[in-house]
């Protein structure tokens, strides 16, 4: 089982964190309270619930790839965020009835998480 992270080696990381245009990553925040990521994930800035049924999200920005087999940039976040069922039918994490506003936001939020 080398072949992941042989994946993750090849991608450049030199560009990080990824600058969100017109991503509000204080908005974000907001939107992952509202939302309630958090009773899945740990997020950090959110102090309850701190679930751990998914991933913590501390260090996500800095992570090449989004649940370990999608490039982690922008466009791919935000959709994963909306509705991460149309990326991988299999994945438990549910879609959202965000706008695409309030993804970048969140977009923007989670890339500045990038301190691991
Ligand atoms: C019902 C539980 C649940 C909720 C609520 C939830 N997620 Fe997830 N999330 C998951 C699971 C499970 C995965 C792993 C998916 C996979 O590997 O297919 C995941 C993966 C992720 C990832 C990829 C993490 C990584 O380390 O690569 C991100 C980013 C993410 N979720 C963000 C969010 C955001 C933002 C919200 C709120 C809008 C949210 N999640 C709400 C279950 C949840």
């Amino acid at each position: 089982m080398t072949a992941p992270l042989l994946l993750a080696a090849c991608v450049d990381k030199a560009d990080l964190p990824r600058p969100v245009a017109q991503g509000d990553p204080l908005e974000g925040l907001a939107v992952i309270r509202q939302s309630g990521c958090s009773v899945c994930h740990a997020v950090p800035g959110v102090a309850w619930p701190k679930g751990r049924s998914a991933g913590d999200l501390a260090g996500f920005g800095a992570k090449p790839l989004i649940a370990g087999r999608l490039p982690n940039q922008p466009e791919i976040l935000m959709r994963w965020v909306i509705d991460a069922p149309s990326l991988d039918p299999d994945t438990a994490m549910p879609p959202f009835a965000l706008t695409r506003d309030q993804a970048r936001h969140v977009a923007a939020y989670l890339y500045s998480l990038d301190d691991q």
